[in-house]
């Protein structure tokens, strides 16, 4: 069994929503709801400036809610840098969010940071519960198959969080053991209160993580957010992170991220976006466009509850169209189709779950607003 160490979260109950993380921690801190809280960006931000630039989208890719704002569809440095980016990517990508994604194409999928123009692979791997096992090998072992099958497949970028239990202490552990360290695009997150307190709680995750630096740090459900992006902010001026997040997995929260994404600090939003929990299209991922914010998805497979939903159901086989073959794929590929969606991160402690998971990462994607409309009703029909 599971050493139940991560903040109230019950293993059994891990499909209904009474066992979300997000729920956890809600209570945790003080929530900011002024506006007044929030600083105003400048007209034309470096960061903007740098997602024009980096080409985050090529133009003209349609959307439903128009995600595209005007000034990113008819941008010519848009345009220029969009095909740019893809050719740097290997010159095959089709679609219109930057990917290396023609059938076949044996480049995993990867997407630009808009802030600084790096590319990430789009599927990564979250930690919460699957990696909170302890020091028992018998339970390491299969997460060290896990593990070691994301980097061969073409992953790197991992999340954990000091809230996770031993999560961070296990990941860290096993990238050792795998000498794979360098290959990971390392993720974590703060979630305490105080500014000592922030800085002693990172201090302590890196060394579970034996990392001296990493690449995002994260105020995990916007818990004491203006104390911590400070010293996040000094952080990343030494050179001891890359980039700067906030994270929730709420729906009821996203008016509170909003706000919260026209910080200058900020590089990437983490929020929850699925199949199931589809409101992230209303206003969070045309926004993360318009600022110039990479967005990584926690609860991209809805927390697993949407396997439930198509229980003993086929893939319909206009599946193939996307290069699609399981359902784990069907479910992550939709996301990913998502041109505002820089990194899904879908957790799994099971090795053949993630050889699937994985494989969303290669091929075609739903991007037409009529085939991610077909799939919508698959599955709810
Ligand atoms: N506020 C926050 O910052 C926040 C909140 C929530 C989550 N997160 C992050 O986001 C990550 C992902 O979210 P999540 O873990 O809640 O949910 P998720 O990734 O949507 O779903 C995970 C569940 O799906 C199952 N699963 C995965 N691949 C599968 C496959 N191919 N076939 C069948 N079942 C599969 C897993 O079980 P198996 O182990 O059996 O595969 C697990 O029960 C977390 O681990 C965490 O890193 C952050």
């Amino acid at each position: 069994m599971r050493k139940p160490s991560s903040v109230n979260e019950s293993s059994a109950a891990r499909d209904s929503d009474s066992a979300r993380e997000s729920d956890s921690t809600n209570d945790s801190g003080p929530a900011h709801d002024s506006e007044s809280d929030v600083p105003s960006p400048a007209p034309i931000s470096r960061r903007k400036a740098l997602a024009r630039g980096a080409g985050l989208l090529a133009a003209g890719a349609l959307f439903p809610h128009g995600v595209l704002s005007g000034a990113m569809r008819s941008s010519p440095a848009a345009q220029g840098a969009g095909a740019g980016a893809r050719a740097v990517a290997g010159g095959e990508a089709a679609s219109g969010s930057g990917s290396a994604s023609m059938p076949g194409a044996r480049e995993i999928l990867t997407r630009v940071i808009p802030s600084s123009g790096e590319r990430i692979p789009a599927v990564g791997m979250g930690t919460w519960q699957t990696f909170d096992v302890g020091d028992d090998e018998s339970e390491r072992e299969p997460l060290r198959e896990v593990l070691r099958i994301f980097v061969e497949r073409g992953g790197s970028a991992v999340d954990a969080s000091p809230m996770y239990g031993s999560s961070e202490e296990v990941l860290g552990d096993l990238a050792a053991e795998l000498g794979i360290q360098d290959d990971l695009w390392w993720a974590t997150k703060v979630w305490t209160e105080g500014a000592a307190e922030g800085i002693e709680q990172m201090e302590e995750s890196m060394g579970l993580l034996r990392r001296p630096r990493i690449e995002l740090m994260q105020v995990h459900n916007l818990v004491d957010t203006e104390t911590h992006l400070a010293t996040l902010q000094e952080w990343k001026d030494a050179g001891r992170i890359d980039y700067i997040g906030i994270t929730r997995s709420q729906t009821a929260a996203f008016p509170e991220v909003e706000r919260w994404m026209d910080d200058e600090r900020l590089d990437f939003i983490q929020i929850n976006y699925s199949m199931a929990e589809r409101e992230a299209e209303e206003r969070l991922l045309p926004k993360a466009i318009d600022v110039g914010l990479a967005v990584m998805l926690n609860r991209p497979l809805g927390g697993g509850a949407l396997f439930g939903a198509v229980q003993g159901r086929e893939l319909p086989q206009w599946a193939a169209e996307f290069d699609c073959a399981a359902w784990s794929q069907f479910f992550l590929k939709y996301v990913l189709g998502h041109p505002a969606v820089t990194c899904a991160i879908p957790a799994t402690s099971n090795p053949d779950h993630m050889r699937q998971n994985m494989g969303a990462g290669y091929g075609r994607l739903p991007e037409d607003p009529a085939l991610r409309q077909r799939m919508i009703e698959y599955l709810e029909g």
